[in-house]
């Protein structure tokens, strides 16, 4: 069974409910009259994103890309790739960037960079989780779920080789499942 490959739950179904009522009153509140576009960046940020926003009492627009920089693996490739993007204007809007987990921090500064140019009024990020043990270069994003060690996890929307986005909580997969050997 799919639990059986979690060595340790980081980030519970409770923890993480927690989270999206802090996370989205706070927005709520740093965006009092404005309409912000969320942005999700798929495939990872769907259960985050459909939960945060039902803890957002304002009106909102959301939209996906679609990026990539593991083609598969644990490590990030730090090759940034937008494989399905958008056709909405970004230009004089409030941008709300949504993301499972900032690792290295390749693909957010990319984002960035990318709605800055493309005219965004302001840009935030917020993430579920902050690996910052895992950066390359120094960022710190907008809104933080919660802060977690160098570990690769899975779970609620982050995968590894596509499976294990459906778990309702962030656990640690053991070692056996990528390296097959026992851990
Ligand atoms: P970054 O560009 O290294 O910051 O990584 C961002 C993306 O890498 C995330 O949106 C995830 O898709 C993926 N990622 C980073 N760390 C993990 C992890 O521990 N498990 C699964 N995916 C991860």
């Amino acid at each position: 069974m799919m639990t059986h490959d979690i060595e340790e739950i980081l980030v519970s179904k409770e923890d993480i409910e927690a989270i999206c009522k802090s996370l989205g009153d706070q927005i709520t509140s740093d965006y009092k009259n404005k309409k912000p576009l969320l942005i999700g960046l798929l495939k990872g940020c769907i259960p985050f994103m459909s939960d945060l926003v039902k803890h957002i009492d304002l009106y909102v627009d959301m939209e996906y890309l679609s990026v990539s920089s593991y083609h598969g693996g644990i490590a990030s490739t730090g090759d940034v790739k937008i494989k399905k993007d958008s056709d909405i204007s970004f230009k004089d809007r409030d941008v709300i960037i949504v993301e499972d987990i900032v690792d290295t921090a390749n693909t957010i500064t990319t984002m960035l960079e990318l709605f800055k140019n493309r005219g965004a009024l302001s840009v935030k990020v917020v993430t579920l989780l902050d690996k910052p043990g895992g950066r390359l270069k120094p960022y710190t994003p907008d809104y933080i779920g919660t802060t977690i060690p160098n570990k690769f996890v899975v779970g609620y929307g982050l995968d590894y080789n596509e499976l294990y986005r459906n778990l309702p909580y962030v656990g640690i997969l053991k070692k056996s499942v990528y390296t097959n050997k026992e851990s």
